[in-house]
């Protein structure tokens, strides 16, 4: 039998996508014009001031809702495009929510193990194994049993993208997913993070507002525009991956940093000056 390599899968294209709000007559353009390229298996961080636009392009891409128009590819198939606004959701992309929702009435092996038990994917003795390689794989394997009350923040996060896995996506999409952890345990979750990625290989689309945490995990960072969202600039991170923290000290991590933020926050000035006009329209109005 001859070896065929298999091709990296989710590769996602993104053309020329439109998305617009409507809410009461009030046009809300969100995504304007916003063309992408992420390549099978690579890390890419998505960087804008707040309410440009970044969790409705994820949300199109989960097909969560649909775009106004353009495309969007996974690999070879078409998830939304004419015809077809709205992509169907898929267990091939995973969303991991900001506190993503474990029931705490279940172990973690459970909470892991139930979403292809519900979906009719798995028989449950063949998720609880799976899981319970998963878990293992992760440095989960001393707290199967526990409740998700029962470990600590950090754990938990981890035990959620392992959830994640579960349904082997090719993509995950994360949006602000450590917002609200302090430095240290973020760079607890980074490692843990990167950890599994490089076991798993998938895709990441990961949304944040904190440059040096693009700059540590991704391939490319991709700097948006205000409202309406685009790619304002997109950057390659040279530092090959493997990668581990001693790296946020060099001076070539810090030039990085110090090269995005202004480009960061001279959008972040526009969508402050957008939000003051749109506040004395408001009052204009009323
Ligand atoms: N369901 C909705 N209806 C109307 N406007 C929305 C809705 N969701 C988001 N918006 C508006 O669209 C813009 C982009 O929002 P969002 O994608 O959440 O931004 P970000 O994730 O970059 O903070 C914001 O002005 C927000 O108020
Ligand atoms: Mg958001």
């Amino acid at each position: 039998m001859t070896a065929t390599r298999m091709q990296p899968r989710g590769a996602l294209r993104i053309r020329d996508a439109v998305k617009v709000y409507d809410p009461g007559g009030s046009r809300v353009v969100a995504v304007d014009g916003c063309s992408l390229d992420i390549a099978a298996g690579e890390i890419c961080m998505i960087v804008g001031p707040s309410g440009c636009g970044k969790t409705t392009l994820l949300n199109a891409i989960a097909g969560f809702h649909a775009l106004d128009s353009g495309t969007i590819h996974l690999d070879d198939q078409l998830l939304c495009g004419p015809g077809q606004p709205q992509a169907k959701a898929g267990p091939d992309r995973i969303v991991v929510f900001q506190n993503g929702a474990l029931f705490p009435w279940k172990t973690n092996l459970e909470n892991v193990a139930f979403g292809p038990i519900v979906r009719g994917r798995m028989r449950r003795a063949e998720a609880r194994e799976k899981a319970r390689e998963l878990m293992a794989e992760a440095g989960l394997g001393g707290c199967e049993h526990n409740y998700p009350g029962e470990i600590s923040s950090g754990v938990r996060r981890r035990v959620e993208i392992v959830r994640a896995l579960m349904n082997d996506p090719t993509v995950l999409l994360l949006d602000e997913p450590y917002r609200a952890l302090d430095s240290l345990t973020k760079s607890v979750m980074h490692e843990a993070l990167l950890d599994i990625y490089y076991r798993k290989r998938v895709t990441i689309f990961f949304i944040t507002h904190d440059l040096e945490e693009a700059i540590f995990l991704g391939h490319k960072v991709v700097i948006m525009t205000s409202r309406p969202c685009r790619p304002k600039q997109v950057f390659t991170v040279e530092i090959p991956h493997p990668r581990d923290y001693s790296v946020v000290t060099s001076r070539r991590f810090r030039d990085w940093v110090r090269q995005t933020s202004e480009a960061v926050h001279e959008e972040a000035l526009k969508a402050f000056e957008l939000g003051e006009k749109e506040a004395a329209q408001r009052e204009g109005a009323a």
